[in-house]
């Protein structure tokens, strides 16, 4: 595990920005699996601004670990968030842009894109491989949309699974564990002082930690990434600041 800790959301970005960059060197096809929520907008404004005419963005597949279950032009859709802070910004060519169908029924959805997943990409023991996976950490220790209260779908056997929000009762399609744990590379993109004690919990492996989902990343690959700021890492013991 490689924790990286910045010392605000903005160096975050800037930092992630150049690492995402360092990670498509060399490579003719790069499929990766996108974060939802808030923590991704900022991240992806910079990738943008510094590296939108640096980049071959024809060698970039985007896919998302997981999507709420609303129309594209829904302000829920992580879709959306992604089209407004990036794909509108840079000149990927629109085939590789791979939505989660969120207006549609979620369990036929979940069914489409796990087939989709499985032709797109490379398999390992019959399960899609990305080459990188990007996740966010709720305050509750959830990741991609596996909740504490589902936590049994991380198990699941297929590749992508419908979850329940704890609160909102909103629908979501997720990835399951598997695939997670199956990419060549995960990278955490974790932000913020509401954050710390799941931060802590997970990453020192705390006792009664194994009940958050994101606790249960671990690629197989072995190559995990944290890009944490100072708030998010406050509680950590190897903390540096
Ligand atoms: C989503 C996500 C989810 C997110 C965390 C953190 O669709 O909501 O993919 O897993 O990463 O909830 O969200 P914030 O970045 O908004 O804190």
């Amino acid at each position: 595990m490689d924790l990286k800790i910045f010392k605000d959301k903005q160096e975050v970005a800037e930092q992630f920005s150049s690492y995402f960059v360092d990670q498509l060197k060399d490579k003719d096809a790069f499929h990766v699996a996108l974060s939802g929520g808030s923590t991704p907008k900022i991240v992806f404004d910079v990738l943008a601004d510094n590296f939108a005419d640096k980049v071959d963005w024809s060698s970039v597949h985007f896919y998302w670990g997981d999507e709420r279950c609303v129309p594209p032009s829904d302000d829920e859709s992580n879709y959306k968030m992604t089209v407004e802070h990036l794909f509108s910004k840079i000149e990927v060519p629109k085939e590789n842009i791979n939505r989660i169908l969120g207006e549609k029924d979620p369990v036929n959805e979940a069914m489409r894109y796990a087939n989709l997943l499985e032709i797109d990409l490379d398999r390992v023991e019959g399960t899609p491989q990305f080459d990188l996976v990007i996740l966010g950490m709720g305050d509750d220790g959830h990741t991609a949309s596996i909740f504490p209260h589902e936590i049994e779908l991380w198990d699941s056997e297929d590749h992508c699974v419908v979850a329940t929000h704890p609160d909102s009762g909103q629908k979501r399609v997720s990835i399951n564990g598997k695939v997670i744990n199956t990419a060549k590379e995960v990278a955490f993109l974790v932000t913020g002082a509401s954050k710390a004690e799941k931060v802590k919990a997970v990453v020192e492996k705390t006792e009664g930690s194994d009940v958050y989902p994101a606790s249960l990343v671990n690629p197989s690959a072995g190559n995990l990434v944290w890009f944490l700021d100072k708030e998010a890492a406050a509680k950590l013991n190897q903390n540096p600041s």
